[in-house]
């Protein structure tokens, strides 16, 4: 089987910080999205992938390269336009070939990876299977409607009146018919060519689609509330491991810590499930549960909870404790030495401050 990983796309729900950085690879608990992604599939015994990438493609390319590190082989197909996800497997005819694949939406994070569904999928006869989820929101995605027997009655996507509850994530295995498919559907509404309407084409064709729902936990990383979940998820399943060149000095460090290569912790409180990056320094700080800090970052005389902090940024001297916040790369936040006491923001576009 061979893998195809969508990772195109603005992430505009995510501005300011995808205004510099494609939102895939926006790290939770420390390690980009899609580096995830590559993990897993890889974890499947999975090693030709195909990448599809759009106008952050060059920095995907840089992060990713030939994927070696990962034990991969990766090949980039560009997609000039965001045209849709059916469009992606078009254009990614060649690269596909006749073998049978595993696409996987290069944002989605999903729990106990999927080692099992593409062994089933691998070992079976059917021509696609689809991965569902209850969600309490299904009019944000592509939604199923099962018969009483269980196999997929019809597939929609964002629907206004959703026929179930259950979501379509973003991982979806194929044989070579969805080329079929991909080339006879129209596009939809908002103008893409919809995978879920060419799924639709191949269970109206009479060819096996099967239905498996996670019973897991799954996220769609596309807003900030959704990368602090996930970023909690993962840091939850995350086995806690200190790097013997970190430096920890009088302080408290629960066992749900992670603490990477020459991290320093000084005189500060941290609680765990929790990872601190590679040189970074906590020091008179105190960084509570569900806090993934990257490396070179400096918390320094403050307190911090639920949140995940770029690399370099600089955070100290704070009055208040921060919280359930998204702290892009080399971001200073800083209580004001001098007067006048007033707020004083360099803000990016599309940035957003909760005060108190
Ligand atoms: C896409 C699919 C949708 C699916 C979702 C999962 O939506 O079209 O069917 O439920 O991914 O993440 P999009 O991200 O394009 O809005």
């Amino acid at each position: 089987m061979k893998g195809l990983i969508l990772s195109g796309g603005k992430g505009t729900r995510l501005y300011p910080l995808t205004y510099t950085r494609a939102k895939q690879l926006i790290p939770v608990a420390n390690k980009p999205v899609l580096i995830r992604v590559i993990e897993s599939i890889r974890a499947a015994g999975i090693v030709e992938i195909g990448i599809v990438i759009g106008q952050t493609g060059p920095e995907i390319r840089e992060a990713v390269g030939d994927g070696s590190r990962w034990g991969v082989r990766i090949t980039y197909i560009e997609q000039p336009s965001p045209d849709g996800l059916a469009h992606a497997v078009k254009i990614a005819a060649d690269f596909l070939g006749d073998e049978r694949f595993v696409m996987f939406l290069g944002d989605n994070v999903i729990e106990g990876g999927i080692s099992k569904l593409i062994a089933d999928f691998a070992n079976s006869g059917w021509n696609s299977q689809i991965v569902l989820k209850e969600v309490a929101n299904p009019s944000a995605f592509g939604v199923a409607k099962l018969r009483d027997d269980g196999k997929i009655e019809r597939l929609i996507e964002k629907p206004k009146d959703p026929p179930s509850n259950l979501a379509l994530v973003g991982i979806y295995m194929f044989d070579a018919n969805i080329l079929k498919a991909v080339h006879a559907i129209k596009p939809s509404w908002r103008n893409e060519l919809e995978i879920t309407d060419a799924i639709q084409w191949l269970i109206d064709q009479g060819y096996t689609v099967m239905p498996h729902v996670h019973e897991g936990w799954w996220i769609d990383t596309g807003k900030p509330t959704d990368m602090l979940e996930a970023n909690a998820c993962v840091l939850d399943e995350l086995k806690p491991h200190i790097d013997p060149t970190a430096v920890i000095e009088d302080s408290e460090v629960d066992r749900r810590v992670t603490v990477e290569a020459g991290a320093r912790i000084i005189n500060s409180i941290v609680h765990g499930p929790t990872i601190i990056g590679e040189h970074t320094v906590i020091e008179n700080a105190y960084v509570g549960p569900y806090t993934s800090i990257y490396h070179h970052v400096q918390v320094l005389n403050c307190e911090i909870e639920r949140c995940i902090v770029l690399e370099h940024a600089d955070i100290r001297d704070l009055g208040a404790r921060l919280g359930n916040s998204l702290i892009g790369r080399n971001a200073s936040i800083k209580r004001k030495q001098r007067k006048p006491s007033t707020i004083t923001m360099n803000l990016a576009d599309h940035s957003s401050v909760w005060l108190v």
